[in-house]
């Protein structure tokens, strides 16, 4: 099978019974993204079009796509233009109920930490806080807010932040390496499914 997306709306071709665009690269990394309004409330939500994009500077972006259901843009987008600020949160399986409670379209005049009972620790150089249990954290300056193509129903924009500072938990720590599937992090698939990484291996690069 093969067709121009741009033919079907929506990424449901004949024969699927639902949107299959996020089955197609996967296992996503959830970026786990708390903001910070003008006003100061905080938001927090999970984001799996969302990586690392370099190391040296160390980037990470995440996408706000769609908007909010009071109308505009979603509030980690609206945010991160107004201050500049934002955090990473790695979600782990221990947190993946209180992060899917953070997808909820909440009012926009609601601190969704508070409102889902998740702790907050504060960071060293942004001022949206961070996940008091998510085992790694990084802290970033907003360098770039790039809009996508957008449909007319859909206004995509892509958040691009600078790493200003790493948190890692010393429990995430084992014989100097970060014990990656120790930690059990989600990845998003498709549809309403998820992984989670409980099982690494190596391999060497060629040379
Ligand atoms: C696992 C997961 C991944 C998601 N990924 C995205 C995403 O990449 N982009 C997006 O716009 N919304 C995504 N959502 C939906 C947002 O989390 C949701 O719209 C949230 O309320 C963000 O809105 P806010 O910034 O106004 O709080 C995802 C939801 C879940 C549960």
């Amino acid at each position: 099978m093969n067709f121009d997306p741009a033919e079907h709306p929506g990424l449901r071709p004949p024969g699927f019974r639902h949107a299959i665009y996020g089955a197609l690269v996967v296992p996503r990394p959830i970026g786990w993204v708390t903001t910070l309004s003008a006003d100061g409330i905080v938001n927090l939500a999970p984001f799996s079009f969302s990586n690392l994009v370099a190391s040296d500077p160390l980037c990470f972006m995440y996408c706000a796509n769609g908007s909010h259901r009071e109308g505009g843009a979603k509030d980690s987008l609206l945010n991160a233009e107004a201050t500049g600020e934002f955090v990473f949160n790695l979600c782990t399986w221990d947190l993946r109920e209180q992060m899917n409670a953070t997808s909820a379209s909440s009012p926009r005049s609601v601190d969704e930490m508070r409102a889902t009972g998740i702790e907050a620790a504060p960071s060293i150089v942004v001022r949206p806080p961070r996940v008091a249990a998510s085992p790694i954290a990084l802290e970033c300056a907003v360098v770039e807010i790039v809009r996508l193509p957008s449909s007319e129903v859909t206004a995509n924009a892509m958040v691009v932040g600078r790493v200003v500072q790493v948190h890692v938990a010393d429990e995430a720590v084992v014989d100097g390496v970060i014990d990656v599937a120790g930690l059990r992090p989600l990845g998003r698939l498709g549809y309403q499914d998820y992984a989670v990484v409980e099982q690494a291996f190596s391999m060497t690069r060629p040379a």
